[in-house]
């Protein structure tokens, strides 16, 4: 989806600057000249830029946590036996 139209910048554009390390909108609207006509995207590009940054966050959390515990093997015989 377009997200400046005037500059061409799609969300898709933005999620990957943000895979890439950006984590300022300044630097969102220097990389891509968005918001320097009308001006009318920059609160849609700054929230799709915080949640690309949330959902990269909740990514890095969901990685580091332990695999779920799976009940041993045996338990599992003696529980249906
Ligand atoms: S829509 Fe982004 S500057 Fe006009």
């Amino acid at each position: 989806m377009y997200v400046c139209v005037c500059a061409g910048v799609t969300d898709r554009m933005i999620e990957a600057a943000v895979r890439d390390g950006t984590r300022r909108m300044k630097d969102i609207v220097e990389t891509f000249q968005l918001g320097k006509t009308c001006a009318t995207c920059v609160e849609m590009a700054q929230d799709i830029m915080q949640q690309s940054i949330n959902n990269l966050d909740l990514a890095y959390d969901l990685m580091s946590q332990e695999p779920a515990q799976l009940p041993a093997y045996e338990n599992n015989l003696q529980m249906s036996a």
